[in-house]
């Protein structure tokens, strides 16, 4: 079966900074793998995508880099607002971290959130990490300042129906969940491994994001490796890879009939497109196989991170071929596109 190219918002590629967790090369690897021909890059990087110099690093090792398309966030820092909204139409989204996670980018005040909020143009998207009270002043803060956000990973009860709540009352709030967030509970993936932002929660959480489905705007990856050394050592760092369980998890869900085909491509190309207005992708599908059975290892990712959380987890449903714009860059486990062949998109 055909679907088209599938879009991930939400992807860390650790170069510049720490490439031994991950590269544009072997990261677009995965993503191809995974059914994706276009990732929206976050600005954690090491240094910080937060001016024109640091855009530029990141453009170059982008573009020498990246087998599928791409489009990269400026990170919205204590003092860049004016230039960051200057350099807008060289990004995908300003990304605004509120709450504490992986890197130095954070935001405590909301007098700047509000700056950032105000000078970033409001056609472009904003995404925030705002989890539990943050996401509710976030929320708030974008509704004063008129802008659209967009808010990043939700993964518990009391946030997928706040969102629910301002959709309801027409403000402009879009959302994306994790597969991690929907498959995975703090118990099962206890000590240091587990360690993800947000972090991972209840049964209760769980079923809240399945019943609110139509609130799930996207599924987003937050694909962030790092290594299974790094997750085994004292104070291990957050995140979890995921570009290439995301899709087989989600159409092993399509096969046991919690969610339709049409759910998921709706969540992973059409409405990833509509909220950062991204360009059609010509001539670009994923041969998916609904009925192959098989089981997740990390033993064949293309990940430089090289653990996964849902090892030898059995699903239904693999990503057979990749087709982008006009020419196979995935086939039968092996990845045929060149680094550098991925276009930017802004
Ligand atoms: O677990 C996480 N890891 N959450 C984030 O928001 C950042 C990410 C990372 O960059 O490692
Ligand atoms: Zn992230």
């Amino acid at each position: 079966m055909r679907i088209p190219g599938l879009s991930d918002p939400h992807v860390h590629m650790r170069e510049p900074g720490a490439t031994h967790k991950e590269d544009w090369a072997s990261g677009t690897a995965a993503a191809l793998a995974g059914g994706f021909t276009r990732v929206l890059a976050m600005p954690n990087t090491d240094p910080p995508v937060v001016d024109a110099a640091t855009l530029n690093i990141a453009k170059k090792f982008a573009a020498n880099g990246a087998r599928c398309d791409y489009g990269l966030y400026l990170g919205a820092g204590p003092n860049n607002p004016s230039l960051a909204a200057r350099l807008a139409d060289q990004a995908v989204g300003l990304k605004l971290y509120l709450d504490q996670t992986y890197g130095p980018l954070r935001l405590e005040e909301i007098s700047l959130w509000n700056a950032h909020m105000q000078a970033w143009p409001a056609t472009r998207p904003l995404v925030v990490h705002a989890e539990g009270r943050t996401m509710a002043a976030a929320i708030l803060v974008a509704a004063l300042a008129d802008r659209p956000l967009h808010i990043a990973h939700v993964s518990t009860r009391e946030e997928i129906l706040l969102v629910r709540a301002a959709k309801q009352r027409g403000f402009k709030v879009t959302c994306e969940v994790t597969p991690q967030h929907l498959f995975l509970t703090a118990a099962d993936l206890p000590g240091s491994r587990g360690e993800v932002r947000p972090r991972l929660a209840s049964q209760a959480d769980v079923d809240a994001l399945w019943e609110n489905l139509d609130v799930i705007d996207c599924f987003a990856t937050d694909h962030a490796p790092h290594t299974a050394a790094e997750k085994a050592a004292e104070n291990p760092p957050p995140g979890f890879p995921g570009l290439e369980t995301a899709l087989p998890l989600l159409l092993n869900s399509v096969h046991t009939g919690q969610l339709t085909l049409e759910d998921l491509v709706q969540r992973m190309d059409q409405n990833v497109r509509r909220i950062f207005n991204l360009p059609a992708q010509p001539e670009t599908w994923v041969e998916v196989d609904l009925e192959h059975r098989y089981t997740l290892t990390a033993r064949e990712m293309h990940s430089k991170a090289g653990w996964m959380p849902f090892e030898g987890w059995a699903v239904f449903g693999a990503v057979r071929q990749v087709v982008l714009r006009g020419k196979t860059v995935f086939m039968d486990g092996q990845v045929l596109a060149q680094p550098g062949s991925g276009q930017q998109i802004a």
